[in-house]
């Protein structure tokens, strides 16, 4: 979708789907009144008898309004307009609003919902979230169709975010962040969409070395078995075992600011297909595992994100990538393995892979960037999911600040993570009565102690950690890649960089 701003009345919108909120009770923005004056109380009289109050989550659609140039309107309910309107509320509505746009058949769309006041938000904010839900919502996964016999409304080509004068600027550059976000976000979905059989370790190391060549200040590199075997990455290997596919590491760094400024280094699990190895997961929906590379596919949309966005700061990006498959050569319960940072670790179950390829990354990346702060994300664990749902990611880390930094970003960017304890209590269920450290813990709180698990690897280090298995993909009839986290670490990115250059 191409995207613009404007400043023209709304009344003088010359086609397309025009977007105006109305608050509930009928009540009406001040789009909605021009519009319902232009049209001679046609408007509000249309919404009376529709019975549209202006309930949030509600619209209403009207073609070829009389008096007024655009096409057709679209009236998205605003809820209560006593009630303060935070940003998470924005979100929502912006969110239905651009669903019901994208469906609305219109070739264009001008979004006339920044006049609304956001508690604490600007301009710019407000239209980088009209770029960023408009483009989710005319996300399409078509790479994998033969033949198209497309009965599908089409989602609009072009967007306008309708805009004051004064505030141009500033909508212009929400825009372009926006899009920049949004072009990341697309990035990870597809990614994550693409099967098994397509999107491989040596697919995403292909897809993160393409990246590198659209973006100057981007370098790629991968390391192949034999480098891992040097390093002593005895834990990601153990898990590539089974596979036919040799894993990679795929490395990408992003130089915006000066060589001494310490990175901030972002670990992305990377298993291009989870069957459980061994410990093989039942067949029903185990086709969603081609979703457990979702952690590298945000880390590299969020480096697509922020090489377009020229952000002053280090960044890298990596992502062990493999797949966990059984085979006669593939890890055993009961295993015993040696990590990079020289502990061993008892494989007794081989399903718990992540943490294992997790494990010698975080270690390579505390030798080998010594980082200002590392953020791990990982479709990790089932128990993530029965602990929050779908709503939020979980957090855990060990520096309270950085999990602060990460909160607000998610909550400012309507990509929410919720924080989980890391006590030492539960590290006891990780003990191994044959090695340093098992890999699994047991049922009881299964998101803390995979996460327990990777904190030892990342004592030196302030570090977090994003479970995003109930957030990553949505199953069922929608089901597809979110993109989630890239609007959270996009916006801690933005957050670093507007602190490096104050
Ligand atoms: N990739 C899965 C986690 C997962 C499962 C994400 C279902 C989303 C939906 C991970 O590798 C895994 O299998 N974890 C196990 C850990 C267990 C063996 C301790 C799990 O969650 O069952
Ligand atoms: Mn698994
Ligand atoms: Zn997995």
């Amino acid at each position: 979708m191409q995207f613009s701003t404007t400043t023209t009345d709304v009344s003088r919108i010359r086609s397309g789907c025009l977007v105006v909120g109305g608050f509930e009770g009928r009540r009406p923005t001040p789009a909605y009144r021009a519009l319902d004056a232009a049209s001679a109380g046609r408007l509000d009289a249309i919404a009376r008898k529709t019975r549209f109050q202006g309930d949030a989550g509600k619209h209403l659609h009207v073609h070829a309004l009389d008096g007024v140039t655009a096409d057709s309107v679209l009236v998205v309910g605003c809820g209560p307009q006593s009630e303060a309107m935070t940003a998470a509320r924005y979100l929502k509505i912006a969110g239905a609003a651009a669903g019901a746009a994208a469906g609305a058949g219109a070739s264009s769309v001008t979004w006339a919902l920044g006049e609304i006041e956001v508690d604490d938000r600007d301009a710019g904010w407000k239209s980088r979230v009209a770029v960023e839900r408009l483009s989710d919502a005319a996300y399409r996964f078509d790479a994998m169709r033969g033949k198209v016999d497309d009965k599908r409304t089409p989602p609009p080509a072009r967007a306008s975010v309708a805009t004051t004068r004064g505030d141009r600027a500033a909508a212009r550059a929400g825009v372009d962040t926006g899009q920049a976000i949004a072009a990341g976000t697309s990035l990870a979905r597809d990614l994550g969409n693409l099967p098994g059989n397509v999107c491989t370790p040596r697919y995403l190391a292909d897809q993160a070395k393409a990246l590198a060549a659209r973006h100057p200040k981007v370098t790629f590199k991968a390391l192949d078995e034999a480098r891992m075997k040097r390093l002593g990455m005895g834990s990601l290997l153990s898990v590539a075992r089974g596979s036919r596919e040799p894993p990679r590491l795929i490395v990408l760094e992003y130089r915006g600011a000066a060589r001494s400024v310490a990175p901030i280094v972002l670990v992305g699990k990377g298993v291009t297909f989870d069957s459980g190895g061994i410990s093989i997961k039942p067949a029903s929906a185990m086709d969603e595992m081609k979703f457990d590379m979702c952690g590298a596919a945000s880390v590299i949309g969020a480096m697509e994100a922020c090489a377009t966005l020229g952000l002053p700061l280090n960044v890298v990006a990596l992502a062990p990538a493999t797949e966990n498959l059984p085979d006669g050569n593939a890890s055993k319960p009961g295993d015993i393995v040696s990590t990079m940072a020289g502990t061993t670790v008892e494989i007794l179950n081989t399903d718990a892979e992540g943490r294992l390829i997790l494990c010698d990354t975080l270690t390579y990346a505390e030798q080998r960037y010594k980082p200002d702060v590392i953020v791990d994300v990982a479709t990790l664990t089932g128990a993530c999911v029965i602990a929050l749902g779908h709503h939020a990611s979980g957090l855990f880390s060990n520096h309270q600040p950085l999990a602060d930094a990460l909160l607000a970003a998610g909550e400012h960017a309507g990509d929410r993570a919720w924080q989980m304890p890391l006590w030492d209590e539960y590290a006891k269920q990780l003990e191994s009565n044959f090695a340093d450290v098992a890999n699994v813990g047991g049922r009881d709180a299964g998101a803390v102690t995979a996460a327990s698990f990777l904190a030892r690897f990342a004592k030196k280090q302030r570090w977090a950690h994003l479970d995003v298995a109930g957030t990553a993909w949505h199953s069922g009839k929608a089901k597809g890649a979110t993109g989630r986290p890239v609007g959270l670490l996009c916006q801690y990115l933005l957050d670093r960089a507007s602190e490096a250059s104050a």
